[in-house]
């Protein structure tokens, strides 16, 4: 049984596969569409929670399609309206999950929350977010980086604002996918340290740089995200803003980047903060593939999980 619980816990090998199966299915889906092929249905008889305790624009849309697109049915589930919510254990959800399910996804807060279903279920845990990590919004960005301009690996990756779980998945993909990343923001926002040596131990260079116009030099990919996170107490807001906004990025600092970089947001953005209008809708965004990529990548990580 295989749980998707962060990039880095997962083969680089199966990774790999994981994209290259995305890929076909993407092409066969638009076959489909031009009623080309017949629709697989590799999770025909599957029943998939999804469980929210946060909210999702993205992630409860992508899955939930992705599993009727694989002729599998899903229930979505808000950590408030279970038991879950009203003091009843992780482990025992997970147990009692595990009798109804074949695979359980859920976007909660604490990591260990997640680790701790993946322990007690018997059906494959799938990671929707955590506050230190999001592993299948960057299993989205390597698809939608390499559908635009090829391989990621020996590529310049610069992550620019708060060094935070979406950023930290980055770290988590730099080895197993080989690129290279500069991560440049305030350094009271700096990645977590266990993140970044992770990186490095598995050969990608990660070099943190206070100047956002010196770190965006030669990128080919610009990423930027939310100043304050889901999981960010409100209170922090405004010194977050004093801290970041140097490192908005504008067209001014994509200019520093490299002629045909690419530029990405995972979305939700607040814009006109962490980016401009004129780089979320300019040339070098990307941000709608990014998202239409999260569909594809994630139905090749369920079959992952399932092994159908
Ligand atoms: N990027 C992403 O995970 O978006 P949602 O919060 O809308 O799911
Ligand atoms: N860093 C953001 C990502 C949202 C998809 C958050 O955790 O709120």
């Amino acid at each position: 049984m295989n749980h998707f619980l962060d990039i880095h816990k997962t083969d680089p090998a199966a990774l790999r596969s994981i994209l290259d199966q995305a890929r076909a299915m993407k092409d066969a889906r638009a076959g489909q569409l031009k009623g080309v092929k017949d629709a697989e249905t590799p999770l025909n008889g599957h029943m998939v929670a999804l469980i929210f305790e946060k909210p999702s624009t993205r992630t409860r849309v992508s899955f939930d399609v992705g599993v009727r697109q694989m002729g599998g049915e899903t229930l979505v589930l808000t950590g408030s309206e279970m038991q879950l919510g009203h003091g009843e254990t992780i482990a025992d959800t997970a147990q009692v999950l595990s009798r109804f399910v074949d695979l359980i996804m859920i976007r909660t807060f604490e990591e260990e929350s997640l680790l701790e279903l993946a322990e007690h279920a018997s059906v494959p845990v799938i990671n929707g977010l955590t506050n230190r990590s999001h592993p299948c919004q960057i299993m989205a960005d390597v698809m939608t980086y390499e559908e635009h301009r090829g391989p990621i690996a020996g590529k310049k990756v610069v992550w620019v604002g708060d060094g935070n779980n979406v950023c930290a998945s980055f770290l988590h993909a730099a080895g197993a996918f080989g690129f290279d990343m500069v991560v440049t923001g305030p350094q009271p926002l700096d990645p977590e340290k266990e993140f970044v040596d992770l990186a490095r131990s598995q050969g990608a260079s990660v070099e943190l740089v206070r100047d956002p116009i010196e770190a965006v030099k030669d990128a080919d990919l610009v990423v930027a995200d939310t100043w304050v996170s889901m999981h960010d107490s409100l209170s922090t807001r405004e010194r977050r803003h004093n801290q970041l906004g140097p490192y908005q990025v504008n067209a001014e600092l994509m200019s520093h980047a490299k002629p045909d970089a690419l530029f990405m947001h995972c979305l939700p953005a607040h814009r006109g903060e962490e980016a401009t209008n004129e780089v979320m809708d300019g040339p070098h965004s990307v941000i709608f593939d990014e998202a239409e990529n999260r569909l594809h990548a994630q139905k090749a990580v369920m079959r992952y999980c399932l092994g159908v």
